[in-house]
């Protein structure tokens, strides 16, 4: 039976259905996201097969030459928000932004074919090798010289825009003295106290000029541009993205694809490594042009466990610090480690609870015996959005809804936890 919170989800959903392809949330973010839209899949899948397969195929459309898939499509202009397609400067068609965004895309279509049929089986064979191509762009072009962990060219790319994993790479960022005078839409929609300031959005625009005048080329960017990390969930995202790959894989008969990706997949297994904080114990971002760590965790730090990445003994200590961090709040799963100096419980991804990324550390942290974590961060997003209806974020101590309303993605998560197909094992 649906409950009236899944029938809600749904109505989400629909609304923001633009036919094929879903927004995020109306006026913020009129156009169609990367990961956004593979966790809209996700949701429709609880109750529309075909809706669910249009939204990742409207979105592989938009797909690079290189394998790129770019983190926004502007299908049309919509002066309701900035940076457009004029400050991009794609060259594509459609017109899209310059970089990517966590390749969350395969995983869904592995969720899609395990409870799907013979037809689902037809159209993962037809997105199977954009697929591949996406997963191959990473590594050949976020890791130039294949250490096995990929890097990040703009804070935009992780999806955690503004999170302290950033601080240190963007305060080495010189904002360009040839940076237009531009106006944000985001701070006419949203509280600006619950937005990334002025100043890293001069930052974030200097990045993005880099690009632009080097005409995307994605080698000289990770090489030379602005800003180069290592990020936790990216690389763990990817790392689950290449193992539901290979699944894919293996049922479709793609041998020689098969062989390569497991060699992607051994060798993340040791690149993540770089990634290990001995001081904290943890899994966090590092500046790849510096060598330094972040110096915090963060939420995506616990896709540890999503990835299968790590020793026993790390991921033990990871739990522990989960452990800890839920304590310390009324709902989890924070953005951003709420003991540590740089926690803003509304400001965006530096302390605010995001369902996309409960779902993906709840089903990884059930995967790995993390049960009591698991359904413990399932029921605070579950009590989140019962107390605060589908918001872009959750402040982790109130449970105050932030940001956009009616988000695609909170509703998406909603109706995969609900679903009778759910694949997430966390309780
Ligand atoms: C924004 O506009 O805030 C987006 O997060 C960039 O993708």
């Amino acid at each position: 039976m649906q409950t009236q919170m899944t029938l809600e989800a749904m109505k989400v959903l629909k609304a923001n259905d633009r036919g094929g392809f879903t927004i995020p949330t109306p006026a913020l973010y009129p156009y169609q996201w990367n990961w956004d839209s593979a966790f809209a899949s996700l949701g429709f899948a609880a109750f529309d097969h075909d809706r669910a397969w249009l939204e990742l195929e409207t979105l592989f459309e938009a797909q690079w030459a290189d394998g790129m898939v770019p983190h926004i499509v502007f299908r049309r202009n919509d002066p309701e928000y900035f940076p457009g397609p004029a400050i991009w400067q794609s060259g594509t068609s459609p017109a899209t932004s310059g970089h990517s965004q966590p390749a969350v895309a395969a995983s869904v279509v592995w969720k899609l074919v395990r409870n799907g049929d013979r037809t689902d089986a037809k159209r993962a064979a037809r997105l199977f090798p954009k697929l591949h191509a996406f997963s191959k762009w990473f590594h050949d072009m976020r890791d130039p010289d294949g250490t096995g962990l990929v890097g990040i060219i703009h804070p935009w790319e992780s999806g955690r825009d503004n999170c302290p994993d950033w601080d240190l790479a963007m305060d080495r960022v010189k904002v360009s003295d040839k940076l237009a005078p531009y106006k944000r839409r985001d701070t006419t929609h949203v509280d600006p106290q619950e937005r990334p300031s002025t100043q890293q959005y001069d930052k974030f625009l200097t990045i993005i000029e880099f690009g632009r005048e080097c005409g995307w080329d994605h080698r000289e960017i990770a090489r030379n541009g602005p800003f180069f990390m290592g990020d936790p969930g990216v690389q763990f995202i990817l790392m689950r993205a290449d193992r539901d790959l290979l699944l894919l894989a293996q049922l479709l008969g793609e041998r020689e694809h098969a062989s390569e990706i497991e060699g992607w997949i051994a060798r993340s297994a040791q690149g993540c490594q770089q990634l290990w904080d001995a001081k904290i114990g943890c899994f966090c971002a590092r500046d790849l042009k510096t060598g330094d760590f972040s110096g915090g965790i963060s939420s995506a730090s616990m896709l540890a466990f999503y990835a299968g990445a790590g020793t026993a003994e790390q991921r033990r200590q990871l739990a522990a610090h989960a452990a800890g961090i839920l304590k310390t709040v009324r709902y989890g799963m924070p953005s951003w480690d709420p003991r540590h100096e740089k926690f803003e419980a509304k400001r965006y991804w530096r302390g605010p609870v995001w369902a996309v990324m409960n779902y993906m550390i709840a089903e990884g942290m059930a995967e790995h015996g993390e049960k009591d974590l698991a359904a413990h961060i399932k029921a605070d997003t579950l009590a989140l959005i019962e107390k605060s209806g589908f918001c872009e974020y959750f402040d982790p101590l109130t449970g105050a809804g932030l940001g956009g309303g009616q988000f695609t993605w909170t509703a998406a998560i909603q109706l995969a936890w609900s679903s009778k197909t759910s694949t997430s094992r966390a309780a």
